[in-house]
């Protein structure tokens, strides 16, 4: 077998030639020729062009089909099928577009001609027959072209399929020919001239000069739509979960939200008609996320997932007027940071002035000002500072045993109620908070009492008003 370093090499040689000539004055230095450069990186170590059938490049086998034709009335996304499949290939696709006027010029001159010919009629029923066919063709698209605005290009399609065992790619090729003749197009293998279609099929935008005669066929703009080749949408990300199957090519659908390279975030919002699965897809990603471990918490309104829940072991929190368990949103807890973060109580107040500032309604500056010195406040009531260390209860014996304080060292919104009550000027605060301490929103003023949802991997917020 002969190995040859064609393309690549010469290509070197013709570069660093080059390289030397420019640079005749300053440095012609002979060391440039053996410095590593990006040919050396993309070369490969052998190309046999030996076999007309195919052409070999480092183990791999490579052979080229020609689309020479296309059905006229095909509609459909040409290329779908094999799109689909997982046969490697490359496929090159090129349009040229014709100028119109010269386009329309043309056709009108032979639209002229062909009318003579076939009034004629001295020539035999075939001759005539593919006479008519051509006119009509000419016709559709000078009108196409004038009526719709559209225009013409020459299409080129070719398709190269790679295999490292030769049997595997001659059954790969019979089986892309197959399904392109189901859509209705004619090709030709690129026997004796696999070089020339593998350059075509590089990323380097030429189109190879002696085959570009057996590829071109004409095709008008609502024919390119056919061949739009980004249609096979199949989302496998590595950590996801099923989520279904891919109508198209019924490749299993795998997504994880939480990836967060790939996805801005996680939100996700389901439409549906109803009885379409909505609540069915959402307990079965419930039941999935279950599975790896992932914390979720479901608020529920309508009591649709209290049995889910129940089932996984997971904890209902009803929330109301009437509920014993408590949510002390002046509760600080170990986990609100991550670890090595630092400044537990700011962090807290600055997530606090967003909550007063979503049951205050908008507050200003100044209002949030007074509000933020009100917290510090509290949280120095209960000998919490902005210190780390004042949220960890000491052992009076073993000073190094800490433990976070718990939900009892918080101070809760009546302690923020009484300072705000104290100062006239702040009254107007303190009366907003009353439905959260007296009313019907009391179940915020109280010590936390549902730990649970902090470490359940389930947990199911019922905040249903009506009362059972
Ligand atoms: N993928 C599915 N496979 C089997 N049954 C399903 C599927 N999706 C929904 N269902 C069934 O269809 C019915 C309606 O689904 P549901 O999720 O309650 O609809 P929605 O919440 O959209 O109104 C339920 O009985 C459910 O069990
Ligand atoms: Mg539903």
């Amino acid at each position: 077998m002969r190995k040859i370093n064609i393309i690549l090499n010469k290509l070197k040689k013709l570069i660093n030639n080059k390289k030397i000539k420019n640079n005749n004055n300053q440095n012609n230095l002979d060391f440039y020729k053996g410095i590593r450069n990006l040919q050396d990186e993309i070369a490969p170590s052998y190309i046999n062009i030996n076999n007309p059938k195919y052409i070999e490049i480092d183990n791999m086998y490579y052979s080229g089909l020609i689309v020479v034709n296309y059905y006229r009335e095909q509609n459909d996304l040409l290329l779908k099928n094999i799109l689909e499949t997982n046969i490697n290939m490359n496929i090159s696709m090129f349009y040229e577009k014709q100028d119109q006027y010269k386009t329309i010029k043309d056709l009108t001159y032979h639209i002229g001609n062909v009318g003579v010919d076939i009034k004629d009629n001295n020539q035999n029923r075939e001759d005539i027959d593919i006479a008519i066919f051509t006119y009509n063709d000419a016709k559709y698209i000078r009108k196409e072209m004038q009526v719709n605005n559209e225009d013409l290009y020459f299409l080129y399609i070719y398709i190269n399929i790679f295999s490292d065992n030769l049997k595997e790619l001659e059954h790969n090729i019979n089986s892309i020919e197959g399904m392109l003749q189901s859509k209705g197009m004619q090709t030709r293998r690129a026997s004796f001239r696999e070089e020339q279609l593998f350059k075509s099929c590089l990323p380097i935008f030429k189109n190879n000069e002696d085959i570009k005669n057996s590829a071109r066929r004409n095709i008008l703009t609502s024919g390119i739509i056919s061949t739009y080749p980004f249609i096979s949408s199949n989302i496998f990300d590595e950590n996801g979960i099923l989520v279904g199957k891919n109508i198209y090519n019924n490749s299993l659908i795998f997504v994880d939200r939480y990836n967060t390279e790939k996805y801005k975030n996680a939100n996700m919002c389901i439409f549906g008609t109803s009885g379409a699965g909505k609540s069915f897809y959402t307990k079965l990603l419930i039941l999935r996320y279950r599975l790896l471990g992932i914390e979720q918490y479901v608020i529920d309104p309508e009591r649709e997932y209290i049995s889910l829940t129940k089932a996984l072991e997971g904890t209902v929190i009803k929330i109301g007027p009437s509920s014993s368990e408590f949510i002390n949103v002046l509760d600080i807890r170990e986990e609100s940071l991550e670890e090595g973060e630092k400044g537990y109580l700011a962090t807290k107040i600055s997530k606090l002035i967003g909550f007063f500032n979503l049951i205050f309604g908008n507050l200003n500056e100044e209002e949030k000002a007074i509000l933020e010195e009100k917290l510090i406040e509290v949280y120095n009531l209960k000998n919490i500072n902005f210190d780390d260390n004042s949220l960890f209860n000491y052992d009076k014996e073993n000073i190094i045993s800490k433990k976070f304080k718990s939900s009892k060292d918080m101070p809760i919104l009546e302690d923020l109620y009484n300072i705000l009550n104290k100062d006239e000027k702040n009254k107007k605060f303190a009366i907003k908070l009353i439905p959260f301490i007296k009313g019907s929103l009391n179940f915020f003023n109280n010590y936390t009492n549902v730990y649970l949802l902090f470490f359940n991997k389930l947990s199911n917020i019922d905040i249903s008003r009506q009362e059972k």
